[in-house]
């Protein structure tokens, strides 16, 4: 160990961290006016073990680094593994470089058989390779700039859409839990959707409230969808943006999405958004949503102006764990943080 190694302990988050670890914020974040009130908005505090860890140093006393975690399990071809969401990872500035960023992320990673990131920077990126994380694929966020009511026409078949607050749809939990169990086998790696995951990640925080569609045919429930419109910093400003957060439907048979989307951009409408984003790495509901005029950043022409809109998503699984193409992850905006950070000028 070096003498720097020595001075800088890596350990969990305990609740007398509180105060430095503000004023640690204070200085991560400095183009933020309220940092405690951001600080109370994040996710860290629904865990009785909020998941942080932090680089402390000893002499003198302070914080000088910090990565946030979201914990979740992961499915892979019907087995269940512990996984973590990497978050938010920063250093102080005269701290970098040192290796401290690499301790934090082994600090992590060592707890779960699957560790990720859905967006992170290039210095980030350096430390994850280091590490041997997979090498990063392109993840994309389509964007719808004018959505229209009448783009979306209802599919052929016998679908009906339901709608609630996901607060009052806690009587869905056990189609969401049979949609569950007959849908998880079907893409080869993704976030368990169980009902209680879904009510739970959704129940409103702060001022993001969620709405939850539920596509039936006569027999079932064959499909959810999740979705929010994002209010603005300023009071009584109607929201821009509309977000399709999450969604699961069966791989083949787009018309459940397409049934799902029409009604989510109808609501969204309603709600006065004027651009509406949903992130897919599905093909089938990538389709619908070209089909539709949302954009990629590979549209042409138009698409050019969009590349914030790709995301990276890099991971490090216990040997043999996880198929080797990360191309076969379901994700959505609702996975990692994107949904909860979205914020838009
Ligand atoms: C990403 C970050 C947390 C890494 O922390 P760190 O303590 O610097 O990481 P390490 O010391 O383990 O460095 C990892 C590698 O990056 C290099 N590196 C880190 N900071 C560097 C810097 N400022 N300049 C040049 N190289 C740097 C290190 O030298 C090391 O590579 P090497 O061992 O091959 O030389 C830190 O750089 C940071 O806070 N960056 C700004 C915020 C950010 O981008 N956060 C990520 C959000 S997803």
């Amino acid at each position: 160990m070096t003498p720097a190694d020595t001075d800088m302990l890596v350990r969990p988050y305990t609740h007398a961290d509180r105060a430095p670890l503000l004023e640690l914020l204070r200085e991560v974040w400095p183009h933020k006016r309220d940092v405690a009130a951001h600080v109370e908005d994040r996710w860290w505090w629904r865990h009785a073990g909020p998941p942080l860890v932090v680089a402390e140093q000893r002499e003198p006393r302070r914080l000088v680094g910090l990565c946030a975690y979201m914990p979740f399990t992961l499915v892979s071809r019907g087995t269940a593994h512990s996984a973590a969401w990497f978050v938010d990872f920063f250093v102080l500035p005269g701290c970098q470089g040192r290796g401290i960023g690499s301790r934090l992320t082994r600090a992590v990673q060592d707890r779960f058989a699957v560790t990720a990131s859905l967006s992170q920077t290039e210095m980030a990126y350096r430390v994850f390779r280091k590490l041997e994380w997979h090498e990063r694929m392109p993840v994309t966020i389509y964007m719808h700039p004018l959505p229209q009511r009448w783009m979306i026409r209802a599919p052929a078949g016998e679908y009906r859409v339901e709608t609630s607050d996901v607060e009052s749809a806690g009587g869905a939990a056990a189609a969401l839990d049979n949609l569950w169990s007959r849908l998880q086998g079907s893409y080869p790696v993704m976030a368990q959707r169980t009902g209680a995951d879904i009510l739970a990640r959704y129940a409103s925080q702060g001022a993001r409230r969620y709405q939850l569609l539920r596509c039936h045919t006569p027999r079932s429930c064959t499909g959810y969808m999740v979705v929010r419109p994002v209010q603005p910093m300023s009071d009584g400003a109607p929201p821009r943006d509309g977000l399709i957060v999450d969604y699961l439907v069966p791989p083949g048979e787009p018309a459940v999405f397409q049934a799902l989307l029409r009604e989510a951009v109808s609501l969204l409408l309603d709600a006065g958004v004027r651009r509406i984003y949903c992130l897919s790495t599905v093909p089938a509901c990538r389709r619908v949503l070209a089909r539709h005029g949302f954009l990629s950043p590979s549209t042409p022409v138009l698409g050019r102006r969009l590349r914030g809109n790709t995301k990276w998503l890099t991971f490090t699984a216990a040997a043999g764990s996880l198929p080797a193409d990360p191309a076969s992850w379901h994700l959505t905006l609702g996975d990692c943080d994107l949904d909860h950070v979205w914020h838009r000028p």
